[in-house]
Protein backbone atom coordinates (compact mmCIF):
# COMPACT_ATOMS: atom_id res chain seq x y z
CA UNK A 1 0.00 0.00 0.00
CA UNK A 2 0.97 3.32 -1.08
CA UNK A 3 0.82 6.73 0.37
CA UNK A 4 1.77 10.52 -0.50
CA UNK A 5 4.21 11.80 1.85
CA UNK A 6 5.44 15.51 0.70
CA UNK A 7 5.90 15.38 -3.03
CA UNK A 8 6.78 11.73 -3.11
CA UNK A 9 4.34 8.33 -3.15
CA UNK A 10 5.88 6.10 -1.08
CA UNK A 11 5.34 2.61 0.69
CA UNK A 12 3.46 3.23 3.65
CA UNK A 13 6.31 1.52 5.94
CA UNK A 14 8.57 4.31 4.98
CA UNK A 15 6.30 7.42 5.44
CA UNK A 16 6.52 9.52 8.73
CA UNK A 17 6.46 12.59 10.49
CA UNK A 18 8.77 15.29 11.62
CA UNK A 19 8.74 15.30 15.29
CA UNK A 20 8.65 18.71 14.89
CA UNK A 21 5.49 18.92 12.49
CA UNK A 22 3.13 21.87 13.78
CA UNK A 23 0.49 19.47 13.38
CA UNK A 24 1.33 17.49 16.08
CA UNK A 25 2.21 20.09 18.24
CA UNK A 26 -0.52 22.55 17.72
CA UNK A 27 -3.44 20.04 14.97
CA UNK A 28 -2.11 23.23 12.91
CA UNK A 29 -2.72 21.91 9.81
CA UNK A 30 -6.25 20.98 7.74
CA UNK A 31 -7.75 18.35 5.53
CA UNK A 32 -10.41 17.04 3.21
CA UNK A 33 -12.23 13.26 2.81
CA UNK A 34 -12.91 12.70 -0.86
CA UNK A 35 -15.22 9.69 -2.16
CA UNK A 36 -13.96 8.01 -4.63
CA UNK A 37 -16.63 5.68 -6.84
CA UNK A 38 -15.50 3.44 -9.65
CA UNK A 39 -11.78 4.58 -9.14
CA UNK A 40 -13.19 8.26 -9.79
CA UNK A 41 -12.61 10.80 -7.02
CA UNK A 42 -16.46 12.43 -6.48
CA UNK A 43 -17.08 16.00 -6.47
CA UNK A 44 -13.47 16.49 -6.38
CA UNK A 45 -13.40 20.63 -7.96
CA UNK A 46 -15.79 20.97 -4.69
CA UNK A 47 -13.28 19.58 -2.20
CA UNK A 48 -10.31 21.54 -3.41
CA UNK A 49 -12.07 24.71 -3.23
CA UNK A 50 -12.50 23.95 0.16
CA UNK A 51 -8.94 23.02 0.45
CA UNK A 52 -7.61 26.23 -0.57
CA UNK A 53 -10.17 28.21 1.45
CA UNK A 54 -9.13 26.46 4.59
CA UNK A 55 -5.50 27.14 3.56
CA UNK A 56 -5.89 30.62 2.98
CA UNK A 57 -8.07 31.32 6.32
CA UNK A 58 -5.17 29.92 8.00
CA UNK A 59 -2.04 31.84 6.30
CA UNK A 60 -0.92 28.46 4.66
CA UNK A 61 0.54 28.66 1.21
CA UNK A 62 0.74 25.99 -1.16
CA UNK A 63 4.26 24.41 -0.96
CA UNK A 64 3.55 23.31 -4.83
CA UNK A 65 0.67 24.06 -7.12
CA UNK A 66 -2.16 22.39 -7.04
CA UNK A 67 -2.52 20.43 -10.32
CA UNK A 68 0.58 18.69 -9.08
CA UNK A 69 -1.12 17.83 -5.81
CA UNK A 70 -4.23 16.43 -7.60
CA UNK A 71 -1.54 14.41 -10.00
CA UNK A 72 -0.51 13.11 -6.82
CA UNK A 73 -3.71 12.36 -5.42
CA UNK A 74 -4.99 10.06 -9.24
CA UNK A 75 -1.62 8.47 -8.94
CA UNK A 76 -1.81 7.64 -5.18
CA UNK A 77 -5.82 6.11 -6.12
CA UNK A 78 -4.35 4.46 -9.30
CA UNK A 79 -1.18 2.76 -7.72
CA UNK A 80 -3.38 1.26 -4.87
CA UNK A 81 -6.06 0.72 -7.29
CA UNK A 82 -9.02 1.79 -5.06
CA UNK A 83 -12.34 1.20 -6.86
CA UNK A 84 -14.79 2.27 -4.11
CA UNK A 85 -13.46 4.13 -1.04
CA UNK A 86 -11.89 7.25 0.03
CA UNK A 87 -8.65 9.33 -0.15
CA UNK A 88 -8.05 11.58 2.87
CA UNK A 89 -5.50 14.52 2.19
CA UNK A 90 -3.90 16.50 4.59
CA UNK A 91 -1.30 19.62 4.83
CA UNK A 92 0.15 21.08 7.84
CA UNK A 93 1.83 24.21 8.22
CA UNK A 94 5.31 22.53 8.35
CA UNK A 95 8.07 21.83 10.49
CA UNK A 96 9.51 24.43 13.24
CA UNK A 97 10.73 23.74 16.97
CA UNK A 98 7.52 24.41 18.75
CA UNK A 99 6.67 27.91 19.20
CA UNK A 100 2.83 28.78 19.45
CA UNK A 101 4.03 31.97 16.79
CA UNK A 102 4.38 30.40 13.14
CA UNK A 103 7.07 31.56 10.70
CA UNK A 104 6.00 31.83 7.25
CA UNK A 105 9.34 30.41 5.60
CA UNK A 106 8.64 26.85 6.73
CA UNK A 107 7.48 24.35 3.99
CA UNK A 108 3.63 22.68 4.62
CA UNK A 109 3.87 18.96 4.76
CA UNK A 110 1.41 17.72 2.05
CA UNK A 111 0.89 13.73 3.27
CA UNK A 112 -2.16 11.37 1.89
CA UNK A 113 -3.58 7.85 2.08
CA UNK A 114 -6.58 6.30 0.18
CA UNK A 115 -8.98 3.74 2.05
CA UNK A 116 -10.92 0.95 0.55
CA UNK A 117 -14.45 0.65 1.67
CA UNK A 118 -18.22 1.28 0.39
CA UNK A 119 -21.28 3.35 1.95
CA UNK A 120 -22.79 2.20 4.84
CA UNK A 121 -25.88 0.83 3.36
CA UNK A 122 -27.22 -0.48 6.20
CA UNK A 123 -27.64 3.14 8.21
CA UNK A 124 -28.64 4.66 4.48
CA UNK A 125 -31.68 1.62 5.06
CA UNK A 126 -32.59 1.78 8.95
CA UNK A 127 -31.14 5.06 10.19
CA UNK A 128 -29.03 6.23 13.01
CA UNK A 129 -29.70 7.52 16.09
CA UNK A 130 -27.97 11.24 17.36
CA UNK A 131 -27.00 12.27 20.94
CA UNK A 132 -27.62 15.71 21.26
CA UNK A 133 -25.26 17.84 23.08
CA UNK A 134 -23.95 21.51 23.53
CA UNK A 135 -21.45 22.91 20.85
CA UNK A 136 -18.67 23.96 22.42
CA UNK A 137 -15.99 23.46 19.39
CA UNK A 138 -14.32 26.99 18.46
CA UNK A 139 -16.07 30.00 16.29
CA UNK A 140 -14.79 28.84 13.16
CA UNK A 141 -16.14 25.60 12.65
CA UNK A 142 -16.06 27.08 8.64
CA UNK A 143 -12.37 25.54 8.35
CA UNK A 144 -11.84 22.12 7.80
CA UNK A 145 -8.55 21.95 10.31
CA UNK A 146 -7.36 18.78 11.96
CA UNK A 147 -7.57 20.58 15.53
CA UNK A 148 -11.01 18.64 16.18
CA UNK A 149 -11.43 18.42 19.94
CA UNK A 150 -14.67 19.17 20.33
CA UNK A 151 -15.91 16.81 17.05
CA UNK A 152 -13.57 14.17 18.88
CA UNK A 153 -15.01 14.50 22.52
CA UNK A 154 -18.64 14.64 20.88
CA UNK A 155 -18.52 11.56 18.80
CA UNK A 156 -17.10 9.47 21.69
CA UNK A 157 -20.09 11.10 23.85
CA UNK A 158 -22.72 9.64 21.60
CA UNK A 159 -20.85 6.62 20.74
CA UNK A 160 -20.82 5.76 24.67
CA UNK A 161 -24.75 6.77 25.18
CA UNK A 162 -25.35 4.35 22.53
CA UNK A 163 -25.78 6.70 19.48
CA UNK A 164 -24.18 6.76 16.16
CA UNK A 165 -23.61 10.43 16.00
CA UNK A 166 -23.61 13.82 17.64
CA UNK A 167 -26.19 16.41 17.38
CA UNK A 168 -24.38 19.59 18.12
CA UNK A 169 -26.56 22.71 19.34
CA UNK A 170 -25.09 26.26 20.05
CA UNK A 171 -27.59 27.32 22.58
CA UNK A 172 -30.92 26.56 21.50
CA UNK A 173 -29.57 26.65 17.67
CA UNK A 174 -28.98 23.60 16.09
CA UNK A 175 -25.76 23.69 14.21
CA UNK A 176 -24.22 20.18 12.81
CA UNK A 177 -22.85 16.76 13.63
CA UNK A 178 -19.53 15.69 14.94
CA UNK A 179 -18.44 14.55 11.77
CA UNK A 180 -21.52 15.50 9.15
CA UNK A 181 -24.72 18.15 8.42
CA UNK A 182 -27.61 17.69 9.78
CA UNK A 183 -30.92 18.35 7.79
CA UNK A 184 -34.77 18.32 8.78
CA UNK A 185 -37.85 18.50 6.90
CA UNK A 186 -40.86 20.31 8.54
CA UNK A 187 -43.86 20.29 5.99
CA UNK A 188 -42.35 18.93 3.05
CA UNK A 189 -39.53 21.88 3.43
CA UNK A 190 -35.89 21.17 3.94
CA UNK A 191 -34.24 23.20 6.54
CA UNK A 192 -30.44 23.52 7.33
CA UNK A 193 -28.09 25.73 9.10
CA UNK A 194 -26.95 28.39 6.68
CA UNK A 195 -23.10 28.37 5.67
CA UNK A 196 -21.63 30.61 8.10
CA UNK A 197 -18.67 30.10 10.64
CA UNK A 198 -20.48 27.75 13.04
CA UNK A 199 -20.45 25.13 10.73
CA UNK A 200 -18.64 22.83 8.30
CA UNK A 201 -20.21 23.81 4.59
CA UNK A 202 -20.22 20.10 3.58
CA UNK A 203 -19.65 19.19 -0.13
CA UNK A 204 -22.43 16.40 0.67
CA UNK A 205 -24.54 19.35 1.81
CA UNK A 206 -24.18 21.19 -1.40
CA UNK A 207 -24.87 18.36 -3.36
CA UNK A 208 -28.07 17.85 -1.58
CA UNK A 209 -29.01 21.13 -2.42
CA UNK A 210 -28.78 20.45 -6.15
CA UNK A 211 -30.49 17.44 -5.76
CA UNK A 212 -32.91 18.85 -3.94
CA UNK A 213 -33.37 21.75 -6.41
CA UNK A 214 -33.78 18.96 -9.34
CA UNK A 215 -36.29 16.98 -6.95
CA UNK A 216 -38.16 20.59 -6.50
CA UNK A 217 -37.74 20.24 -2.79
CA UNK A 218 -38.20 24.11 -1.28
CA UNK A 219 -34.69 24.58 0.84
CA UNK A 220 -34.38 26.83 3.36
CA UNK A 221 -31.02 27.55 4.31
CA UNK A 222 -31.41 29.02 7.85
CA UNK A 223 -30.65 28.42 11.80
CA UNK A 224 -33.30 26.16 12.97
CA UNK A 225 -33.81 25.50 16.62
CA UNK A 226 -33.53 22.72 19.16
CA UNK A 227 -37.00 22.62 19.39
CA UNK A 228 -37.92 23.01 15.52
CA UNK A 229 -35.82 19.65 15.21
CA UNK A 230 -37.83 17.99 18.31
CA UNK A 231 -40.64 18.43 15.85
CA UNK A 232 -39.79 17.91 12.75
CA UNK A 233 -41.02 15.50 10.41
CA UNK A 234 -38.16 14.01 8.77
CA UNK A 235 -34.06 13.61 10.07
CA UNK A 236 -30.91 12.96 8.11
CA UNK A 237 -27.36 13.46 8.32
CA UNK A 238 -25.06 13.96 5.45
CA UNK A 239 -21.52 13.75 5.29
CA UNK A 240 -18.66 11.93 2.26
CA UNK A 241 -18.62 8.96 4.01
CA UNK A 242 -22.18 8.35 4.85
CA UNK A 243 -24.17 10.18 2.07
CA UNK A 244 -27.13 10.48 3.21
CA UNK A 245 -28.25 9.01 6.57
CA UNK A 246 -31.83 8.95 8.03
CA UNK A 247 -32.30 10.04 12.10
CA UNK A 248 -35.03 7.55 13.54
CA UNK A 249 -34.11 8.68 17.02
CA UNK A 250 -32.57 11.83 19.05
CA UNK A 251 -31.96 11.53 22.94
CA UNK A 252 -29.94 13.67 25.49
CA UNK A 253 -30.83 17.37 25.90
CA UNK A 254 -33.80 17.05 23.47
CA UNK A 255 -35.54 13.61 22.33
CA UNK A 256 -37.59 13.02 19.67
CA UNK A 257 -38.74 9.57 17.21
CA UNK A 258 -38.67 10.07 13.32
CA UNK A 259 -40.21 8.15 10.83
CA UNK A 260 -37.76 7.33 7.66
CA UNK A 261 -39.47 9.99 5.68
CA UNK A 262 -40.32 10.63 1.92
CA UNK A 263 -37.91 13.54 1.75
CA UNK A 264 -34.87 11.73 2.76
CA UNK A 265 -35.74 8.34 0.42
CA UNK A 266 -36.79 10.82 -2.71
CA UNK A 267 -33.01 12.96 -1.99
CA UNK A 268 -31.08 9.09 -1.39
CA UNK A 269 -32.52 7.95 -4.23
CA UNK A 270 -31.80 10.95 -6.13
CA UNK A 271 -28.03 10.59 -4.63
CA UNK A 272 -27.65 7.26 -5.78
CA UNK A 273 -28.82 7.90 -9.60
CA UNK A 274 -26.36 10.61 -9.80
CA UNK A 275 -23.38 8.90 -8.54
CA UNK A 276 -23.42 6.50 -11.97
N1 LIG B 1 -16.25 14.96 7.94
N2 LIG B 1 -19.31 18.75 9.42
C1 LIG B 1 -18.17 18.31 9.97
C2 LIG B 1 -17.77 18.83 11.31
C3 LIG B 1 -17.38 17.35 9.29
O1 LIG B 1 -16.23 16.91 9.83
C4 LIG B 1 -17.81 16.87 8.03
C5 LIG B 1 -17.01 15.87 7.23
C6 LIG B 1 -19.02 17.36 7.50
C7 LIG B 1 -19.53 16.93 6.15
O2 LIG B 1 -18.73 17.45 5.12
P1 LIG B 1 -18.56 16.72 3.72
O3 LIG B 1 -19.93 16.54 3.18
O4 LIG B 1 -17.75 17.67 2.91
O5 LIG B 1 -17.87 15.41 3.97
C8 LIG B 1 -19.73 18.31 8.22
C9 LIG B 1 -15.33 14.12 7.21
C10 LIG B 1 -15.98 13.12 6.33
C11 LIG B 1 -14.34 13.52 8.21
O6 LIG B 1 -13.89 14.27 9.05
O7 LIG B 1 -14.04 12.33 8.11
Amino acid sequence: EYVLMKNHIINRDEAYINFDDRGYYFGDGIYEVIRIYNGSPFLWEEHFDRFLRSAEELDIVLPQSLNKIKQNILTLITKNNVINGTVYLQMTRGEQERNHLYNRDITPVITAFTKEGGVPVHQQKHGISLWSLEDIRWLRCDIKTINLLGNVMSKRKAEDMGSQEALLHRGHIVTEGSSSNVFIVKNGTLYTHPANHYILNGITRLYVEQLADNEHIPLQKEAFTTEDAQQADEMFVTSTSLEIVPVTKVQGTIRSDFPIGPVTRKLQHAFEKSKT
